[in-house]
């Protein structure tokens, strides 16, 4: 199932964070991460405007407050807050971001602790 980043995006403001579920995040890995030229592939690549850099940090932010699907909650709340994180330093013009969207963006290293199988 393949979902709009727009669409995306108004569930987010519909629903509050504490009511995105995992198959939310399943959703946002497929509109924004999923593929070389993904959203997030082309931010991290520093090949995309600030203002898609700023858009996939307003959609990361969806994963904020979400129950882990697996693993440690406190581990996910951190690599969460890191992703958006570096994803906003790379929306307001910060080149020195990119690496650190980089390395929050790993997917193995996210995936392996908290993806289910
Ligand atoms: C901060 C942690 C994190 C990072 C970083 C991350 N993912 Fe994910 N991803 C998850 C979690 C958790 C799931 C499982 C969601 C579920 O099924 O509940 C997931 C699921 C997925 C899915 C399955 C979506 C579906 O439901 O069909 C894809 C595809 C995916 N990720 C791609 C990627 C790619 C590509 C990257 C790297 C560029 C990446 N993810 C980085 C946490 C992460």
């Amino acid at each position: 199932m393949k979902k709009s980043i727009q669409s995306i995006l108004a569930s987010i403001a519909i629903f509050s964070p504490a009511a995105v579920s995992a198959a939310d995040i399943g959703d946002i890995m497929t509109s924004v991460m999923k593929g070389e030229t993904s959203l997030y592939n082309r931010v991290a690549k520093g090949k995309a405007s600030d203002a898609e850099a700023k858009r996939l940090a307003t959609t990361l932010k969806g994963l904020e407050g979400t129950k882990a699907p697996k693993g440690d909650q406190a581990a996910w709340d951190r690599k969460v807050g890191a992703l958006v994180k570096a994803a906003e330093s790379v929306g307001s013009g910060n080149r020195q971001g990119l690496m650190a969207l980089q390395n929050a963006g790993n997917c193995k290293a996210c995936h392996s602790g908290h993806k289910p199988d």
